[in-house]
């Protein structure tokens, strides 16, 4: 295989790059990933590649980010199937570290995201998001990129990661990108690859219920308890999914909200079988929608 990409392991080696596309007056843009790369993925570097002279595509697994009881060792690692899936987009770079080089020994300085990162993914994934900041401001500083992409799919992450930015008072610019889904609505996920054939067929149960909410609000339902309600409904009727949240927030804080408006999110998080699965949407907002009653299966 011809590769048309450079896989940098080292930080040292990745600085340089930097250096060196940056001092030519280029537009560098970096897609911070966790591997296992996917067609949601591909649409954050699709869109990189629209906008920057040269593209980093990073992948690495953060331990910081997972709790001990979750799935930091069964994450799927696989950098050959990483390379080729990149290789015909012909990105400039393949950063992938090495844990013990990210967090050299003794390491002990950590970023601690404030209040957006307190509700939903933060209290169900205690210390997640300060895992996530961690590691961002670390790609940042390594990477040193005039744009980040992230995936709205992600939501709460990427008003974290807006935060660390104007906190921290970051030269980057943040570009969210919408969210990548299979045919019948699920939201792409490395994670989907965990689930058995019947649990991936329970799993577009997340979607189907926020679709349910897009369409009582476009039918006139304003009331949040109201969607809620017919929300969990569909989750409920679906044995395979327990859920952790399902939430109607407004878009900036999170704050949860009695009355929706054009704007608004609706965003779940269930497991099916054991798998941990999270969805978003905008509410109001046009196009982007699988309506789940025409989708073909996967
Ligand atoms: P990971 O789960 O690999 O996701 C990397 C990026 O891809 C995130 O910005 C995520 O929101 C985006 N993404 C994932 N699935 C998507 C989909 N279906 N459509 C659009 N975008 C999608 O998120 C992380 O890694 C990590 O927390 C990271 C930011 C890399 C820090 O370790």
């Amino acid at each position: 295989m011809t590769c048309f990409m450079d896989l940098i392991t080292s930080l040292a080696g990745m600085k340089a790059f930097s250096r060196r596309v940056r001092s030519e007056g280029n537009k560098l843009g970096l897609v911070p990933t966790m591997g296992a790369l996917h067609k949601g993925h591909l649409s954050l570097v699709g869109r990189a590649q629209e906008e920057c002279d040269a593209v980093v595509v990073s992948a690495f697994v953060n331990p910081a980010q997972f709790s001990l009881d979750e799935d930091f060792a069964r994450y799927p690692r696989d950098l050959p199937a990483d390379t080729a899936t990149l290789n015909p987009f012909r990105v400039d770079v393949l950063f992938s570290p090495s844990a013990v080089e990210m967090y050299r020994q003794g390491s002990e300085t950590f970023v601690e995201p404030g209040s957006v990162a307190t509700p939903l993914e933060g209290a169900c994934r205690p210390g997640h998001f300060r895992g996530v900041a961690t590691v961002v401001l670390k790609l940042f500083n390594i990477v040193v990129p005039n744009v980040a992409y992230f995936g709205q799919k992600d939501f709460q992450q990427t008003l974290v990661i807006q935060r660390l930015i104007e906190d921290l008072n970051l030269d980057v610019r943040l570009v969210v990108c919408p969210i990548a889904r299979e045919p019948d609505g699920l939201a792409r996920s490395s994670r989907n690859a965990y689930l058995s054939p019947s649990e991936r067929q329970a799993a577009s149960v997340l979607y189907r219920s926020l679709w349910r909410a897009e369409e009582l609000f476009g039918a006139g339902e304003t009331k949040a308890e109201r969607i809620l309600e017919e929300m969990r409904k569909i989750l409920d009727a679906e044995p395979r999914a327990n859920i952790d949240y399902v939430a109607l927030v407004e878009p900036t804080r999170l704050q949860p909200i009695a009355l929706v408006t054009p704007g608004s999110v609706a965003l779940v998080a269930a497991r099916i079988g054991g798998i941990r699965l999270i969805d978003n949407t905008f509410l109001g907002s046009p196009g982007g929608h699988v309506d789940p009653r025409r989708a073909g299966s996967p």
